[in-house]
């Protein structure tokens, strides 16, 4: 079954099971001149079971930060999920290794990169960004700080991730990067105080290369706040989103005045003009303005996004896209 198949369908079988608020789809770009305090904006529908977590601590007056975080745990903890946290697709060694960052109000941020073993590295990230001068730990100096700090080393395997796994070795092909193997989690956060938070996590690319670090640990490829302006995330594929830095210049475009969806956009479009073959691979934008306004744009049709307003309530939105 193609990767995105299998996540709408997992998100179909989920929905019936779990208590999902009501989930519309919406036109494009819903959100002009609406003035949404608090938001939560994560990507893709695995986004609406996060947002529920993460809507859990606003509703309470609760941080973004604390909301963010909380939020993708829910991801990274759904097995069904093949492209974050538990049974994430392996690389092509067979294991399985996780990117993550988070950023808060402050203009603080965590990372770690090329983490094994733990279940949810955002926490972790949130740790290396409370506990310690840096902002990135990766590889077995992240998992090391993991265990110092409280957290259990645990097989993230599903038995899908291991078959998976075992019919790709079969083949032992370059898994070409497209539409069905990268759907990272990335989300956006205003609470009641008009902060902003933003966290991102993945497993990247199924059957990447050994060592291979995409986009979502790195601060202003898959993730940028600044919060007198607004936050960025974004979802798709990392080398794309690292050669243009997409988040950092979604920000900086709202910062002189363009609007979530136009910076969101004009940030595809310099993909698209600066990165040969950007044209034809997965990548995806959200963002939100300090005003409450937010937006998304991709590459292509596929992107949906999540969105949580005390009006509307929990909806899944379809992104405009390039091509
Ligand atoms: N956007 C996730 C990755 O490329 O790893």
């Amino acid at each position: 079954m193609k990767r995105k198949t299998f996540l709408i369908r997992s998100f179909s079988t989920l929905a019936g099971i779990f208590a999902v608020p009501t989930i519309n789809l919406l036109a494009q770009n819903p959100s002009q001149d609406q003035k949404n305090k608090p938001l939560i904006i994560s990507t893709w529908p695995h986004g609406l079971e996060a947002n529920v977590a993460a809507w859990e601590v606003l509703k309470e007056n609760g941080r973004a930060l604390d909301a963010v975080e909380k939020g993708v745990r829910v991801t990274e903890l759904d097995p069904s999920v093949t492209s974050v946290g538990v049974g994430s697709y392996p690389d092509s060694d067979g294991n399985i290794t996780l990117d993550a960052s988070i950023m808060n109000e402050h203009g603080n941020c965590g990372a770690v990169s090329f983490l094994q073993h733990i279940k949810t590295p955002i926490s972790v990230a949130r740790m290396v960004m409370e506990k310690t001068p840096h902002v990135m730990l990766a590889g077995e100096g992240a998992l090391q700080f993991a265990l110092a700090n409280g957290f259990r080393k645990e097989d993230l395997h599903t038995d899908f991730s291991r078959q998976q796994w075992k019919e790709w070795k079969k083949s032992n092909k370059i898994v070409p990067i497209d539409l069905h193997n990268h759907d990272t989690i990335s989300m956006l956060a205003i609470d009641n105080n008009g902060d902003i938070s933003g966290a991102c996590t993945t497993g990247g690319l199924a059957f990447k290369h050994p060592g291979r670090v995409g986009d979502s640990p790195i601060i202003g490829a898959g993730l940028y706040v600044d919060n007198e302006i607004g936050g960025a995330g974004a979802t798709g594929v990392g080398e794309v989103i690292m050669k243009t830095l997409g988040t950092h210049l979604i920000v900086e475009l709202m910062r002189n005045g363009l609007s979530p969806y136009a910076a969101c956009k004009e940030a595809v479009m310099r993909a698209v003009k600066k990165v040969p073959d950007a044209r034809n691979l997965p990548v995806y934008y959200i963002a939100v303005n300090k005003q409450g306004d937010f937006g998304a744009y991709g590459t292509n049709t596929a992107f949906e996004y999540a969105v949580y307003t005390e009006n509307k309530g929990n909806t899944l939105h379809k992104a405009d896209s390039v091509f």
